[in-house]
Formats: structure tokens, C-alpha cells, sequence
């Protein structure tokens, strides 16, 4: 099978198509014939080398966290699969996307909404359950409090601003002055652009933080007294500035939420606005797009 690898750290340019052999499901997993990939941030950072020191890998490495296909074989002791199902997952613990097929769990595998395309489930995995995370299980705003949601039309951030607004929670959303538009169509109540606007409302209760970096510390002054940072940027929110620490949430494999998820967004027909579907061979392409930024909305490799 078509894999997307690299043997050394660096530019766009190191992804390599290779051939490896197809895989064999052993006990508990499946096989699933991938049909699409979003990429995400991560994956870019993989590549460069700069998530070596955080986590050793040994190349050559496929990467690709969320894949969306269907079950191609079955293995052992797995119910409640068929071959065909559409199914899709964050690789989270394995990575290896980047593929014609891939193995998974199959307790780490969600089954796609029928109202969704194998290009728009491929979108969500990472950035819904990260989004729905970082509020549900971290920030847990109170229905009225405010939040601030940096990067809120990215894909992390439209997702956390969904999440925030279903608590009953006020967004406000930090972005850049050409995307206040599409923040508020995204659902944040009020905008401010990033590193330019200060905020002068009340005080925010709770800071979700997808962007990183000193304009968004900054912005953690207006804290509430017993207010909370919650960061899930790569590299995490920091800075002297701070009123209290930022708590680094990082995302988890919990299919359950993924098809919960998808099944909410495909009911109020809420997607993540997709740029650029390329083929799985100009993955290299797609990296250059999402390191680039602005690039608007989720890049997805066809299989
Ligand atoms: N901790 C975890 O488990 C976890 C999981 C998923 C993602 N992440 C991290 O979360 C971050 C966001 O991921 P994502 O998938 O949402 O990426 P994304 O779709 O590219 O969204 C990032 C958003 O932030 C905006 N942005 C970046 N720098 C900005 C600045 N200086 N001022 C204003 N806006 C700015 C981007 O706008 P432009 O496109 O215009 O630059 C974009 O709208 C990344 O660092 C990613 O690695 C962490």
C-alpha cells in the first residue's frame, strides 16, 4: 500500500511516497480503508522535528491523526463491525494517516453520521474532540459566564466556541481583523482582534487559548479573580504576564464524544469550512498550505 512518509526531520519537501505492506488486523483491531485525512497543525510539527524533544520517534514516520473510511477487514474478537461500516478516528496514540489504510482499535473507532462526506468527517476528529474537551472537561463554563476564545476561527477554536456556546457560556473571540466576520457567524458573541484591540468589557471568566504566544497573554490581564487560562496551543501559552498559570489541556481518544459530536454538528449543519482537498500524493503541498497559515479553513488529503 501508498504510505506519505519521511526519513529526516525538515521542509515539506521530506514527505516521500513509499510502499509498505498492507497491514493485518490482530485481536481487538480493524483495517480501514482511508479515504480521506484532514491535517492538522500537529502533523506539520512532526515533520519539522519540532515535537522530537517531546516525543522520540523512530523514522521513518507516517503521520496523520484523523482519518475517515470504511472497515476493509476485521480481526479477532471485534463485534459489532462490519465490512463497509464508514468510520472515522483521531490516530491519536499511533499516528500513521497518511496511508491507504491504517489499523485501529476498534474501541478507538466512530462511526461517521450519514450526513456526513468521508472529506468532512476527515475535518473533525482532532479539532472536535479537542474543542469539546478544553470546554467540557476543562474550562466548564457556567451558562452567562464569559469566555475568551483565541484563534476562534480556526479549527480547534470554532469548535471550542460550538461547545462554549451549548454550556450557555458569552463568547468572545480573538481573531484577526478579516475574520471577525466569520467569528461571529461561527457563533462568538463579541470579536477582538488579536494583538491589535485590548478589551475593555468586563472581566472574562475563563480564557480557551488556541493560539499562544504574547498577544494572547496579554489578553489574560482582563482575568476575573478566581478566573482560569486553558491553553491547548503548540507551543503552550506562557509568559510572565499571567495572572495564573495556563493549564495545558492535550486531547484524548474518546470515540464516544467523536460520534456525539459529529452527530451534532451534522444536525445544525455546522462543518469546519474545507480550503483544499488534494490527493494523498501532495501531502508535501498541503503541509506548505497549513505552515503557511490563512489558509481560511481545513486542508484534506484524498486517498
Ligand atoms: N493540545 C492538543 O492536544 C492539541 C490538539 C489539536 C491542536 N492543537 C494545537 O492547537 C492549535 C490550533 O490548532 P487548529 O487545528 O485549530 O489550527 P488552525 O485551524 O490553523 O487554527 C489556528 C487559528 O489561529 C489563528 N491564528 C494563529 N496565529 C494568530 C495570531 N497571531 N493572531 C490571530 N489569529 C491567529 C489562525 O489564523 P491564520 O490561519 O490566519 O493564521 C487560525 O484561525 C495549534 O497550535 C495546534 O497544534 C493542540
Amino acid at each position: 500500500m501508498r504510505v506519505i512518509e519521511f526519513s529526516q526531520y525538515g521542509p515539506a519537501s521530506v514527505l516521500q511516497q513509499a510502499d509498505r505492506p498492507l497491514p493485518e488486523p490482530s485481536s481487538g483491531q480493524l483495517r480501514i480503508k482511508v479515504h480521506a485525512v484532514g491535517v492538522n497543525p500537529a502533523d506539520t510539527k512532526w515533520r519539522s522535528g519540532m515535537m522530537q524533544s517531546f516525543s522520540p520517534k523512530t523514522l521513518p514516520l507516517v503521520v496523520g491523526y484523523d482519518i475517515a473510511g470504511v472497515v476493509d477487514a476485521i480481526g479477532p474478537d471485534v463485534t459489532g463491525f462490519a465490512q463497509g461500516d464508514r468510520v472515522f478516528t483521531a490516530l491519536t496514540m499511533t499516528m500513521g494517516g497518511y496511508a491507504e489504510y491504517v489499523l485501529s482499535d476498534a474501541s478507538w473507532l466512530a462511526r461517521i453520521p450519514a450526513e456526513l462526506d468521508f472529506a468532512a468527517a476527515a475535518t473533525l476528529p482532532t479539532p472536535g474532540l479537542t474543542g469539546f474537551q478544553l470546554i467540557e472537561e476543562h474550562v466548564r463554563p457556567a451558562s452567562g459566564s464569559l469566555v475568551l476564545v483565541t484563534g476562534a476561527t480556526g479549527a480547534v477554536g470554532r469548535l471550542a466556541t460550538f461547545a462554549a456556546k451549548r454550556l450557555g457560556a458569552t463568547v468572545v473571540a480573538a481573531v484577526r481583523a478579516s475574520q471577525r466576520d466569520e467569528a461571529l457567524a461561527a457563533g462568538a458573541d463579541h470579536t477582538i482582534v488579536l494583538g491589535e484591540d485590548d478589551w475593555s468589557g468586563v472581566p472574562f471568566d475563563h480564557v480557551a487559548d488556541t493560539v499562544g504566544g504574547n498577544a494572547a497573554a496579554k489578553l489574560c490581564t482582563h482575568l476575573a479573580p478566581n478566573g482560569t487560562i486553558h491553553t491547548v496551543a503548540m507551543p503552550p501559552l506562557s509568559g510572565e504576564e499571567l495572572p495564573v498559570p495556563a493549564q495545558f489541556v492535550a486531547v484524548h481518544p474518546d470515540p464516544a464524544k467523536l460520534e456525539e459530536i459529529g452527530g451534532l454538528l451534522a444536525k445544525v449543519a455546522f462543518s469546519l469550512p474545507i480550503v483544499r482537498q488534494l490527493p494523498l500524493a501532495e501531502a508535501a503541498e498541503a503541509h506548505s498550505l497549513v505552515e503557511a497559515g490563512g489558509a481560511g479553513g481545513k486542508v484534506v488529503l484524498l486517498v
